[in-house]
């Protein structure tokens, strides 16, 4: 090893401080009328057309069996002013309470989906399984997103990131290097 680097090791299994893989999100689900929510952070974006997430919710969570149940599911994005209510959804579960009432969230109905869309979000996508083969080993699901509704009305744009260990990140400035991006313009569309 080079005994002048003046980089530290890290033990691998820290890896997701390091790799945000995207805004922290809130999951909705409903099953027999009962509707619920839970925080994630682990997801990330895996092909644009069909438009497809993985998801990691794992059996721990009350949603993981509505989810399993259902095969559907809302990821609901959340600006930092909900920043307190996305880390106690996160820390409870719909097991023992409504966490829609507790939060004072308003459910709204999907389109597609059974589960409900959030209105306090600024985005809401409605998903569906399309592919389960890794949940049992990762708890990986591939999720299809089959519409997307947006707030462009609010104020409040900036989305959370989790830093790992209970800190975030709030979005910042901006930087507009699309004039760099010579290989992908047809990615860049208004939302
Ligand atoms: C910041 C944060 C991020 C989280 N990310 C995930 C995640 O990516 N996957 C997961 O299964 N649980 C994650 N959780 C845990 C669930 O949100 C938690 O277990 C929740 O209580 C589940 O709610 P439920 O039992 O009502 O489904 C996270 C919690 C917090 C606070």
């Amino acid at each position: 090893m080079d005994e002048g680097s003046a980089m530290k090791d890290v033990e691998p299994s820290k890896t997701y401080r390091l790799l945000e893989s995207g805004p922290i999100v809130l999951v909705t689900t409903a099953r027999d009328g009962r509707a619920n929510v839970m925080t994630m952070g682990f997801h990330m974006v895996i092909q644009h057309g069909p438009p497809l997430i993985g998801c990691v919710i794992g059996p721990w969570d009350f949603s993981h069996a509505a989810l399993t149940a259902t095969g559907e599911c809302v990821i609901a994005i959340p600006t930092v002013d909900l920043a307190r209510t996305v880390v106690d959804i996160g820390n409870c579960s719909g097991r023992s309470i409504d966490k829609f009432a507790r939060f004072g969230l308003t459910a709204e109905p999907a389109r597609m989906v059974g589960a409900p869309l959030i209105r306090e979000c600024i985005a809401n996508l409605e998903c569906r399984i399309a592919d389960d083969r890794l949940a049992a080993d990762y708890n990986l699901f591939i999720l299809e997103v089959l519409a997307i509704r947006y707030d462009d009305a609010r104020e409040e744009r900036r989305y959370l990131h989790h830093n790992g260990d209970g800190t975030f990140t709030v979005d910042g400035r901006t930087l507009d290097l699309r004039e760099r991006m010579v290989q992908w313009k047809a990615f860049q569309v208004e939302l």
